[in-house]
């Protein structure tokens, strides 16, 4: 029987910071509500000309050096994101030919904020049938573009990221688990940009190009969801929730991912955080997430992770695997 599992992992956020101090003087909005409401103390944001390949490519190549491969070496590429450079070519497509991948495949998908645990399923799956060996899937947004930086509701929340893992096969007892998707397409209003259409004065009169978000129903959804999602990918692998180690959760807000873990009875010390510096960063923030942790020499082997999000589509997921 194939598994898959993590051989490296990789991350890049941009070098521009925009602190809450900043925000203050831009918007009518404050350091303490931020904080408090949040969790974000700062974010990255790419510069004009970088796109969400350029992040993607340096994310890639940490990746393949913590991996010890070659970019020859991969067979696929899939990128999850919203925020590709252009329509087609694919973000993936840029980064096969900007690391030099020339026999991997290459597609994106795209689910919003959960797209990094839909993409590391068809990673999985594709290797777990025997297509595949080695698959790159990588996490990133530039959603800093598309934000309204006049609307105080959601320009305090997103800041720019990629991250990737590179999956390899294995025949040994490990790697993931399960991975569980969940989609409910009738409230995808409550979380959208509505801008694929052919632009006009009156899209961009309406500001049809931003994201635009209705943030408190989204914040109760988002913790229901994540729970139950959590409790689904535990139960049906019959590990008890307090034997998983490390939970790296989407860091949208530090009160999302608190409630949850309160619900579940987790503590603070199984939950790695980068939302207080890199805001949300989207689908790259669980692959940022666990890099940093993986390079903190902080996952050993054996170690049971838990990834769960949520987000636009409104789409939600969880995975199990054994690191
Ligand atoms: N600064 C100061 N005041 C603000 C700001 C701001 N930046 N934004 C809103 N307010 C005000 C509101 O106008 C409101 O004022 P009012 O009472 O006079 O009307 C008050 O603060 C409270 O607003 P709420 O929306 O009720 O604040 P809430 O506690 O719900 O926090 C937040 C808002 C942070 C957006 C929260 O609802 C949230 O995090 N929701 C989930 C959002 C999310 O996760 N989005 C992304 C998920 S998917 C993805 O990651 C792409």
């Amino acid at each position: 029987m194939n598994h898959s599992y993590i051989a490296g992992t990789g991350s890049y956020v941009p070098e521009k910071i925009i602190t809450n101090f900043t925000l203050e003087k831009m918007i009518d909005t404050s350091d303490e509500w931020i904080r408090t409401r949040t969790g974000i103390l700062e974010r990255r944001i790419a510069q004009e000309n970088e796109t969400t390949s350029d992040l993607s490519i340096k994310a890639a190549l940490s990746a393949i050096e913590d991996a010890k491969i070659t970019s020859g070496d991969l067979d696929l590429i899939i990128t999850a994101t919203v925020t590709p450079d252009m329509v087609f070519p694919s973000s993936s497509c840029m980064i096969q030919k900007n690391i030099g991948a020339h026999k991997a495949a290459a597609f994106d998908v795209a689910a919003a904020c959960s797209g990094f645990i839909y993409a590391l399923n068809v990673g999985d799956q594709l290797i777990k049938s025997g297509q595949y060996k080695t698959v790159m899937v990588l996490g990133a947004d530039t959603l800093t573009k598309i934000i309204d930086w006049t609307d105080r509701n959601t320009c305090i929340l997103f800041g720019d990221g990629a991250g990737a893992v590179i999956l390899k096969s294995t025949q040994e007892d490990r790697g993931i688990y399960s991975t569980h998707l969940y989609t409910d397409g009738t409230l995808g209003e409550l979380l959208e940009v509505r801008s694929l259409r052919p632009t006009s004065e009156e899209t961009l009169t309406n500001r049809l190009h931003y994201i635009s978000m209705k943030g408190n129903e989204l914040f109760k959804v988002a913790i229901k969801a994540m729970t139950e999602a959590i409790q689904d990918v535990t139960r049906s692998n019959g590990i008890p929730i307090d034997a998983v180690d490390f939970f790296i959760f989407h860091q949208a807000n530090i009160r999302i991912i608190q409630a949850v873990a309160q619900r579940l009875n987790i503590p603070e010390n199984k939950i790695p955080l980068t939302i207080q510096k890199y805001g949300n960063t989207s689908t790259a923030s669980m692959p940022i997430t666990l890099d940093e942790l993986n390079k903190a020499g902080k996952i050993q082997p054996g170690n049971t992770v838990c990834f769960a999000a949520f987000g636009g589509g409104l789409t939600w997921a969880s995975s199990l695997l054994k690191w």
